[in-house]
């Protein structure tokens, strides 16, 4: 949990096969883990490791086409896949370590 700001967002790799990339954000005290595949062309959403775009409402925004996602359930309410989700993981915190299962 210290690792991710509070407002901000890491992106971990999860061992496979198949190797998958989950973006962490945290806001506050929840963590919302999402698959870091954005529904429009399935590509990575950050711009740069570690480094996600948000609207000034809080929205995730796609580097790549600017599709935005409601937080926090990862629904696409603007740009070029409106209606998508992205692919959410349950996730629980306990002692400040940060577990997401499969979604
Ligand atoms: S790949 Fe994300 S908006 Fe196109």
């Amino acid at each position: 949990m210290d690792q991710i700001a509070d407002g901000g967002a890491v992106e971990v790799r999860v061992p496979g096969p198949p190797v998958r990339f989950v973006a962490l954000l945290r806001r506050g005290d929840q963590v919302l883990a999402f698959a870091n595949a954005c529904p429009h062309a399935g590509r990575p959403m950050n711009v740069a490791p570690d480094k996600f775009l948000f609207s000034p409402e809080g929205e995730l925004v796609c580097a790549v086409h600017g599709a935005t996602f409601r937080l926090p359930d990862g629904e696409c309410v603007a740009g070029p896949c409106v209606g998508a989700r992205l692919e959410v993981f349950p996730v629980e915190v306990e002692d400040g370590q940060v577990f997401a299962g499969q979604g």
